[in-house]
């Protein structure tokens, strides 16, 4: 047998991994002994004690499945088909009835966002992503897997908890006909900070102007404001665009995380070019994964089929998202440097905090948050709101 060191190149030669920072906060938050901890760093909603439970309307479809499935045998690389025509009336709205757009099912939000740019990359390799900043960290990663070029816009100014919008813009008028524009729907993750109307409407303008192709990414509907609100800037983009490219998860808005549930969605200018695309869609997919898994989806789908069902989740969701808002609220009123909090949406904030202030929150207040500041609103039980925000505010005044 031959050693590593006299093979020409093995897994033993493997460089080390930076790991995800906020995969490793949840294991130092894990590792941290004190009662007292908080977990504002992973991003699940919370309930008031600090739950993340199953949906009840998630139970009862996932009770329907054990007594009534019959064969766990293959469904095929588009998974579960229905399921797919069930969410398009929810994601595109007034667009729904419209055969140029083409959406199939993922594993998460995730893998619709990997399929959608290994579609675009092998539609143009040339193209560059531009993605603002910040962003979710894992954008980067994924667009770069794909042997594409990321290239960063301003966003967001952390210390004026404001969109950077006119950067933004100026940006986008800079980029080169077929660039793709990744935008996020709605809950802007990390900063909560999403595109008013008015804002989406001159991007939408740009975007078309310019050539660029939209890729937008929405795993929140349904937190920030509404299913309908939320998918404004998504509807509006179809609207002016030829060519979008959608990701989206149920992930959150049915709290199936684990399950890995998702969809990624197509227009092209024609049924004909759309078709092509899908075929590229699913020949990549069948690559990567071959189908996506069936549990999640098939629990959604169930849930979405029954119109009593159906009604309890919307309830489900109006709960989240009202919880959401209310911790958003007790947080922006506690002082006039947290009001910001309390006019974003979805999840997360960030807080205009040094990686040394969220280091020391961390050490004396067992607080766990991301080093750029970013926490998640609902990661807070009730009980621990007031804590929070008073050893916030005390590392503001420090
Ligand atoms: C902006 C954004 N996009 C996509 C995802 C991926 O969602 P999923 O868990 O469905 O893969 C997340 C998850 O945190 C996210 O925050």
């Amino acid at each position: 047998m031959l050693t590593t060191a006299e093979k020409a190149r093995g897994l033993a030669d493997l460089p080390p991994v930076q790991s995800d920072s906020l995969l490793q906060l949840i294991a130092l938050c894990n590792a941290d002994e004190r009662p007292e901890k908080i977990d504002v760093g992973v991003g699940v909603w919370r309930d008031g004690a600090g739950n993340t439970p199953i949906l009840k309307t998630i139970k009862q479809a996932e009770q329907r499945l054990v007594d009534s499935q019959a064969s766990k045998s293959y469904l095929g690389g588009a998974g579960d088909k229905r399921f797919a025509e069930l969410l398009r009336p929810i994601l595109l709205g007034q667009h729904a009835g419209d055969d140029r757009i083409t959406g199939l099912q993922t594993p998460g939000g995730c893998g619709a966002l990997r399929l959608g740019f290994e579609l675009l990359a092998a539609a143009n390799p040339n193209a560059r992503v531009l993605f603002g900043a910040p962003t979710w960290p894992n954008h980067p990663p994924i667009i770069r897997s794909v042997g594409l070029q990321a290239v960063e816009y301003p966003y967001y100014e952390r210390g004026q908890g404001a969109i950077r919008f006119e950067d933004m813009i100026a940006a986008l008028e800079d980029a080169n006909a077929g660039d793709i524009a990744l935008l996020h729907g709605c809950c802007h993750n990390p900063t909560g900070a999403d595109l008013s109307e008015d804002q989406w409407r001159e991007v939408v303008r740009v975007v078309s102007e310019r050539g660029l192709v939209p890729f937008i990414d929405i795993a929140y509907q349904g937190f920030g404001r509404g299913l309908d609100e939320d998918a404004f800037g998504v509807r509006l983009m179809l609207d002016a665009c030829d060519e979008v490219v959608l990701a989206q998860s149920c992930d959150k808005n049915f709290s199936v995380y684990r399950d890995r549930v998702g969809s990624l969605w197509v227009k092209t200018g024609s049924v004909e070019t759309t078709a092509t695309a899908m075929a590229h869609v699913s020949q990549i997919a069948r690559e990567m994964w071959s189908m996506p898994p069936d549990h999640g989806a098939a629990a959604v789908h169930i849930v979405l089929e029954d119109p009593q069902l159906r009604e309890e989740w919307l309830g489900e969701l109006s709960t989240m998202r009202d919880r959401i808002n209310a911790v958003r609220q007790r947080i922006a009123s506690a002082d006039p440097r947290l009001a910001f909090i309390g006019k974003q949406f979805g999840m997360f904030s960030m807080l205009p905090l040094s990686k040394e202030q969220v280091l020391k929150l961390r050490q004396d207040h067992a607080i766990y948050m991301a080093d750029s500041g970013r926490f998640n609103v609902v990661g807070l039980s009730d009980a621990q709101i007031d804590r929070f925000t008073a050893a916030v505010v005390e590392a503001l005044d420090a």
